[in-house]
C-alpha cells in the first residue's frame, strides 16, 4: 500500500476523500458527511517503506485504516466486514457509545466471525480526536487501527493546515517481516516473553497465524520500527508548510507498547486538546503521549527550514519515530534534528486545565475503588488488585453515581489506564473540579498514585484496562458494570 502520494480512496458510496475544511492528510480517508461507511478487515501486504513488505492486517487494504471524519451529532454507521481468518471487532476509542456498540468481544458483543459482518451505529459525540481499533487479541498491534475525527458541529477555523498523525510501533525482524505476535515480553521489551501467550481478549485469538507460537523466545534479531501514518522515517509524507502558516496536528498514539516524548525542532508546540477535549492552550517544548492518548497541538511556521518532528521512545530511551516538516524552498534539504537544550519544558497533566468549565458533581464520590497496578519484574502477569482478567473483580456503581478510581502503580513501568464508555476527570486539588482534565486514558507513572472520577451515566458492561496491549493481554483489565 502506498501512502506517500496523496492518493485518495474511492468508496462505493462515492464519498470524496481528501481535503475537508481546509485540512489535508496523507492517510486516505473519508471527508465529513459520509455517514455510512464500510471497513473490511483483511490480511494485506504492508510496506512500511523500509525492509521487505510483510503480511499484516488492514482495514480496506491500508494500515492505518481510512481516516473517518464526521460532524458532531451525526449518526455514524460503519459496516465491519471480516475477511480475516479469525474473529474481529471494532472499538471506538474514547467515544461514549452505547454499550452494544463498544466492540469488546465476549463483553459487549460476540466477536464477528470470519466471513461475518456487523454494523456499528452511534451518534458521534463529542467533537475531538479519537481512533478506532480492533479489540480482539493483538490485532491492534498487527495493523487494525485508524483515526476517527469528530469535527465540531459548527466548524472552527484558524489553521492553514491540519494533519492527522497516527503513531505506531512495529517490531520487525532483521530478515524482514514482523516479529511473531505476541512479540514482546510483558515488560514491553523485545524478548520472547517466555510466559506470555494467553490472549485474553478473544481467548487464544491473540495468536498470529503465520508468526509462530506465542511465548517462544525470538531467535532472530528484531528491531523496533516507529511508523507515522504507516511509514518509517524517512519514507513517510513530510508535512509541507509556508512561512506564517498555523498548523494543527492531531496526534494519535496507536502504538501497542510505546510512550513518546514528541518535539518539533526549531519550534514549540501549543497543546490545544488532550484525548479530544479542549484545554486552555499552553506551549511546551516536549509533549508526552502514551498508548491510547491523543493530543492536538499547533505550531506557527515562523522559522523557515527543514525540521524534524521527532519522538523519543521513553521506555527504550531511543529516538526513532519521526516525520519531516519542510518549509517552502527547503523541500530537498535534510531536516535538522532537535538538539538537546537544557531546560526543555515537558507538558504534564498538572500543567493543564479544561478550556472551559465542565460540570462535575461536587462532594465526595459515592463509590471509591482502589486499583493497585502491579506485575512485571519477576512475574509474567499484569494485574489490578492482584487479579487478572477475566478473573478480576467487577466495579459496580448505580446510575448517576460519582465513582472515584485511585490508581496505585506498584511497578516500574507506566500504565495508561483506559475506561470505555466514559470520560473521567483527573483529580487535581490545585484546580476547581470543573477545570479538571477530561480524559479517557490516564497514565499512572511508575510507583505513583493517580485518581480519576467519572459519573456513571452510560449503563452497561464497560472494559477498563491498561492500554499497553501486552499488559492488557497479560491480565491488567477489569469491568465496570451497572445497569
Ligand atoms: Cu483503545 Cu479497550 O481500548
Ligand atoms: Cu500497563
Amino acid at each position: 500500500m502506498e501512502y506517500t502520494r496523496r492518493k485518495f480512496l474511492q468508496t462505493s458510496l462515492g464519498a470524496l476523500a481528501g481535503a475537508a475544511a481546509g485540512g489535508l492528510w496523507s492517510v486516505p480517508g473519508w471527508a465529513a458527511g459520509g455517514t455510512k461507511l464500510e471497513l473490511t478487515a483483511q490480511e494485506s501486504r504492508i510496506d512500511l517503506g523500509r525492509g521487505p513488505a510483510f503480511n499484516a492486517f488492514s482495514f480496506n487494504g491500508q494500515t492505518p485504516g481510512p481516516v473517518i471524519r464526521v460532524r458532531e451529532g451525526q449518526e455514524l454507521q460503519v459496516i465491519l466486514r471480516n475477511r480475516l481468518q479469525r474473529p474481529t471487532t471494532i472499538h471506538w476509542h474514547g467515544q461514549p457509545v452505547p454499550n452494544a456498540m463498544d466492540g469488546v468481544p465476549g463483553v459487549t458483543q460476540a466477536a464477528v466471525p470470519p466471513g461475518g459482518s456487523f454494523t456499528y451505529r452511534f451518534r458521534a459525540h463529542p467533537a475531538g480526536t479519537y481512533f478506532y481499533h480492533s479489540h480482539f487479541g493483538y490485532q491492534l498491534d498487527q495493523g487494525l487501527y485508524g483515526a476517527l475525527i469528530v469535527e465540531p458541529a459548527r466548524p472552527v477555523g484558524g489553521w492553514d493546515r491540519e494533519e492527522v498523525l497516527l503513531l505506531a510501533d512495529w517490531v520487525l525482524a532483521d530478515g524482514g517481516g514482523m516479529a511473531p505476535v505476541p512479540r514482546r515480553s510483558p515488560m514491553g521489551g523485545m524478548m520472547g516473553g517466555g510466559m506470555m501467550g494467553r490472549g485474553r481478549m478473544g481467548g487464544r485469538g491473540g495468536r498470529g497465524g503465520w508468526s509462530g507460537a506465542p511465548g517462544e523466545p525470538l531467535t532472530e534479531p528484531y528491531y523496533q520500527g516507529y511508523a507515522v501514518n504507516g511509514r518509517l522515517y524517512p519514507h513517510g509524507e513530510p508535512i509541507k508548510v509556508k512561512k506564517g502558516d498555523k498548523v494543527r496536528l492531531r496526534l494519535i498514539n496507536a502504538s501497542s507498547a510505546t510512550t513518546y516524548d514528541l518535539s518539533l525542532a526549531g519550534h514549540r508546540l501549543t497543546v490545544l486538546a488532550l484525548d479530544g477535549q479542549d484545554i486552555t492552550p499552553k506551549t511546551f517544548d516536549v509533549v508526552r503521549l502514551a498508548m491510547g492518548e491523543r493530543v492536538d497541538v499547533e505550531f506557527t511556521a515562523d522559522n523557515p527550514g527543514a525540521w524534524l518532528l521527532q519522538a523519543y521512545d521513553t521506555g527504550l530511551g531511543e529516538s526513532g519515530l519521526a516525520t519531516a516538516v519542510l518549509y517552502q524552498g527547503y523541500e530537498d534539504r535534510p531536516p535538522n534534528r532537535p538538539g538537546f537544550r537544557p531546560g526543555l519544558s515537558l507538558a504534564t497533566y498538572w500543567d493543564l486545565a479544561a478550556a472551559r468549565p465542565v460540570a462535575h458533581p461536587a462532594g465526595p464520590p459515592q463509590r471509591w475503588y482502589q486499583q493497585v497496578l502491579s506485575g512485571g519484574m519477576h512475574s509474567p502477569y499484569w494485574s489490578i488488585n492482584g487479579r487478572m482478567y477475566p478473573d478480576s473483580e467487577r466495579l459496580g456503581a448505580a446510575p448517576g453515581e460519582k465513582v472515584r478510581l485511585s490508581y496505585f502503580n506498584r511497578s516500574m513501568i507506566p500504565h495508561p489506564m483506559h475506561l470505555h464508555g466514559h470520560f473521567f476527570r483527573i483529580v487535581n486539588f490545585a484546580l476547581p473540579p470543573e477545570r479538571w482534565l477530561v480524559k479517557d486514558t490516564a497514565v499512572v507513572e511508575p510507583m505513583r498514585r493517580l485518581d480519576v472520577e467519572f459519573v456513571a451515566d452510560n449503563p452497561g458492561l464497560w472494559f477498563h484496562h491498561c492500554h499497553n496491549l501486552y499488559h492488557m493481554e497479560a491480565g491488567m483489565a477489569n469491568l465496570v458494570t451497572y445497569a
